[in-house]
């Protein structure tokens, strides 16, 4: 039985001009669309696998590189199933779901108000809760035995893999163990694009820290993550965070917030933070019968550590820096559409351009290209007039432009044009490489 998206609150026309620019310049579509496509799965384009890349590595970076009281791991997809009734996915990780009776179509209960459905009078069964894991089977016997759920977070491998990571490292509380995965989740209603998907990616860090220190971790966490989002160019006024209230936290947990960010269709959670105190270990520990406590032989105390998680989706980061760099812009009459991304994100950091196919501009072009490319995210195209190509690459969001034209034989320099302030500006060949240094490290310090 197929579910139904919910007619989305106003569904805000910026958003379909957005949908449809990722899938015209390849930074999204939907996954088999020659097949239908698939609701909740999307495929990423060259310039979306670029972007998202970039956005991994800007986490990474702030996360694990820059710092020494972190460690980055990688775990399985797939786990021991016992892992997932211990971290009580099992019986917790379900949403109400409901069934229209008329249409049969099925939706989350907590999301029919204001549906048309509702509005008709239609009426719904009752709610029942419906498990967002999904189910395989590992090995060749499909029976209960060889039940198995891809993974629905990436954070219970930090979990179960604590006492691993603590032994082959000099890692102590306070520290955390980060990771980058694929997760799934069987979503009742996926929707907004890619806002909500059955398979996205996380980059999730669980800090390990002494139990008096939580509260402390939690606000330098939640700082720090306001932080990271501007800088890799988001507009602070577009960012708040929000408190759970007491009904939204889990029994367990100590605070959390959302970073939520102003989407078309309304704020909405971007990045959740949670002090999950010890729930987690603890629940392992019990389950498994491994010692998963700490010993300080400083203080002479054994403790299990409580954990601060800072969790945030790549694809509703990559969304959000997306929507935050789309601008309309009306340019001597004329309409543009650029995506003002950070210098430090951009797919494309210089595209070059020669004026026209004909020698010696390509030849020209390609030289520089294959000077600039070791250094920068460069592309190189010849087709088309010149207007088109810069009305590309403002859409695809390259911060810098290089024209090589019929002068350049004569003076041995290039027209770097600037995709925001519109600025162009006479460079020498022998130059160029500096002078973009230059403008996109005063960019990213903007
Ligand atoms: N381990 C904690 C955890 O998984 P979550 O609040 O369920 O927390 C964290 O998810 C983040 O993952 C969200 O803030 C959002 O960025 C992203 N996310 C969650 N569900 C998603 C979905 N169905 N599609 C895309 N991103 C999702």
């Amino acid at each position: 039985m197929a579910t139904a998206p919910l007619p989305e609150r106003e569904r805000a026309p910026m958003m379909e001009k957005l949908v449809s620019l990722a899938k015209r310049r390849g930074f999204f579509f939907q996954s088999s669309e020659i097949y239908g496509g698939l609701q909740g799965f999307w495929d990423f384009g060259p310039l979306g696998v670029t972007l998202r890349n970039n956005i991994k590595r800007a986490w990474w970076r702030a996360i694990v590189e820059l710092r020494d009281d972190v460690v980055g791991i990688e775990t399985s997809l797939i786990m021991n199933p016992r892992t997932w009734v211990a971290s009580g996915h099992v019986k917790n990780f379900t949403d109400p779901l409901v069934e229209c009776k008329k249409c049969h179509q099925r939706f989350r209960a907590d999301q029919v108000k204001g549906n048309r459905h509702e509005e008709d009078g239609g009426e719904f069964t009752e709610p029942r809760q419906f498990n967002l894991m999904f189910k395989t089977f590992v090995g060749p016997a499909e029976d209960s035995s060889a039940q198995a759920y891809l993974r629905p977070e990436t954070a219970q491998g930090m979990f179960v893999d604590f006492a691993n990571v603590l032994s082959s490292t000099r890692m102590r509380p306070p520290f955390g163990i980060a990771q980058v995965g694929k997760a799934f989740r069987n979503e009742i209603t996926p929707g907004n694009s890619i806002f909500r998907l059955r398979e996205f990616e996380l980059m999730e860090l669980e800090y390990f820290v002494p139990p008096a220190e939580e509260m402390k971790w939690l606000e330098y966490w939640k700082d720090e993550r306001m932080r990271w989002h501007q800088g890799i160019g988001i507009r602070p006024d577009k960012l708040r965070l929000r408190p759970h209230g007491k009904d939204e936290l889990a029994h367990y947990a100590l605070g959390a917030f959302d970073v939520e960010y102003e989407f078309p269709f309304g704020w909405s959670e971007l990045e959740g933070i949670a002090a999950r105190g010890e729930y987690d270990l603890r629940a392992h520990q019990e389950a498994s019968g491994r010692d998963l406590s700490y010993f300080d032989d400083i203080k002479r105390e054994r403790y299990i550590p409580h954990v601060v998680e800072p969790a945030l989706g790549v694809d509703r980061s990559m969304l959000t820096v997306l929507i935050d760099a789309y601008h309309e812009e009306e340019v001597r009459g004329e309409q543009r559409v650029v995506l003002r991304f950070h210098p430090s994100i951009a797919p494309i950091q210089v595209a070059i351009l020669p004026l026209s196919r004909k020698e010696p501009l390509m030849a020209t072009a390609q030289r520089v290209e294959h000077e600039l490319r070791p250094h920068f995210r460069t592309e190189y195209d010849d087709t088309q007039s010149i207007g088109k190509r810069y009305r590309r690459q403002d859409e695809i969001g390259t911060p810098y432009a290089i024209t090589i034209d019929f002068e350049t034989a004569n003076d041995q320099a290039a027209t770097l044009r600037a995709r925001d302030a519109m600025t162009q500006d006479r460079i020498p060949l022998g130059h160029l490489r500096e002078a973009l240094r230059e403008r996109l490290h005063a960019d990213k310090e903007a």
